[in-house]
């Protein structure tokens, strides 16, 4: 079968591989109609979330059909369409009966203390190959899965595999309550679904912040206020309309590969930092392999944290979801402790917070192939991740389309 592969920082290539199998009885097998690229690779190939295994099949979204399931598998059957959830777990651990699945206790092949366990990620999540490919092997496929009503299209389905439950995750940890003004740093796909979800958990007012206009069009689309940082410096920005106070919460859809200002009033104060962002840079991507305009890791991995910290009001909540690897650990601790600020992150428990949002998405409440903007065969992925990874104007979210 046809699939995308790592082999290096900066080398992906559309590969020939082995049609997955069975290996443990709690396996299944599914066929992918529809895959997607996220934010969430690019880190992998920029080098800024390090620790791939060369082989690894990348891809963590993915809707398909069930081909075939292992002996333990009860609920599922072939022939049932299926969203595969970007976290695997085992639905029986202490973590999962308590709604935590992306801390199961299990599902990780490196044991309890190994964290998130997900699909086409680094060795220490597992590592188990991903979903850009034409079949794929789904451990915990009782979990795993979520079966798809038929009133829900593959097309409509796929943002459902991670990008949508996350961004509702991160409006919940941000702690979002009626009435809030809550900041969105980031405005990728991710951003826009977290802008999505504020306003829908009650956010009276919702400021998105980023440095690329077509994308702060996007969320200027769904009403959001925008701030782009190349034009204003957003803290200063956000406490002017926040009559000084800041707002109630922040949400990080930005993570490790943070940008700071090259044009603007902001510019100034992200240059002088230079140094300490080139070592944070150095800390968290050892090894990179930038190719012209491709491949290029953040240049200041902790802006979006700063600016969230100083941008949110004393007592304030943030929320982080933008990816930071274990090798960061930089945050800036004194001013939020000074603040009483409320911090918590993490990757989505997708299989406890998914289903809900399928029903807003089957009763068209919610249409994430609004924000779908590319649509290309499994067999252009590479150059489909090329131009996504430039940030080519346009391409905000990639679907795969596979068979
Ligand atoms: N926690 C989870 O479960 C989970 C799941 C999916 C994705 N993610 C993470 O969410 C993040 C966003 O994903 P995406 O697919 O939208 O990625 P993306 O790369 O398309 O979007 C990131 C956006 O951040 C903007 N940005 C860069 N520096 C900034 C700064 N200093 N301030 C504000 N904006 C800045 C970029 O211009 C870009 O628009 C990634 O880090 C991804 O790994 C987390
Ligand atoms: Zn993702
Ligand atoms: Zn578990």
């Amino acid at each position: 079968m046809k699939a995308v592969v790592w082999h290096g920082e900066g080398d992906i290539r559309l590969d020939t591989v082995d049609d997955p199998t069975i290996q443990q009885p709690t396996d299944a097998i599914v066929q992918i109609t529809r895959s997607a690229i996220c934010g969430t690779d690019l880190h992998f190939i920029r080098g800024t979330m390090s620790g791939m295994a060369e082989g690894t099949i990348l891809g963590h979204e993915a809707v398909g059909v069930v081909t075939e399931v292992g002996s333990a598998v009860r609920r599922f059957s072939p022939g049932d369409r299926v969203l595969i959830c970007s976290t695997m777990s085992c639905g029986a651990c202490r973590n999962c009966r308590r709604g935590l699945t992306a801390q199961c206790d299990v599902a990780n092949p490196n044991g309890p203390l190994a964290g998130t366990c997900f699909f086409g990620g680094p060795q220490p999540t597992g590592p188990v190959d991903g979903l850009q490919a034409e079949y794929v092997r789904v451990p915990w496929a009782v979990n795993t899965l979520i079966p798809l009503p038929e009133n829900v299209s593959d097309d409509a389905a796929i943002l459902l595999s991670d990008i949508f439950p996350t961004a509702w995750f991160g409006a919940e940890l941000a702690g979002v309550n009626r009435g809030d003004t809550v900041a969105v740093l980031g405005a990728g796909v991710v951003g826009q679904f977290a802008i999505a979800s504020a306003f829908r958990q009650g956010a009276g007012r919702v400021i998105a912040v980023d440095g690329l206009r077509s994308r702060l069009d996007i969320a200027l689309g769904q009403h959001a206020e925008v701030i782009d940082f190349n034009a204003e410096d957003p803290v200063p920005a956000i406490l002017e309309s926040t009559q000084g106070i800041g707002v109630d919460a922040v949400i990080d859809a930005v993570g490790v590969d943070a940008q700071r200002p090259w044009a603007g009033p902001a510019k100034r104060a992200g240059d002088e930092q230079a140094e300490q962002f080139d070592a944070e840079r150095s800390q968290v991507a050892p090894q990179t392999n930038v190719q012209g305009e491709n491949w290029v890791p953040g240049n200041a991995p902790s802006q979006a944290l700063q600016w969230a910290v100083s941008a949110v009001a004393k007592g304030g909540r943030l929320g982080v979801i933008g990816v930071y690897p274990p090798a960061m650990t930089s945050f800036p601790i004194g001013e939020a402790m000074n603040k009483n600020l409320i911090v918590k992150l993490g990757n989505c428990n997708h299989h406890t917070v998914t289903p809900p949002l399928l029903d807003i998405v089957a009763t068209g409440l919610v249409d994430p192939t609004a924000l779908i903007t590319q649509q290309e065969p499994l067999t252009s992925a590479v150059e489909a991740y090329e131009s996504f990874d430039r940030r080519e104007e346009g391409w905000l979210k990639t679907e795969l389309t596979v068979g």
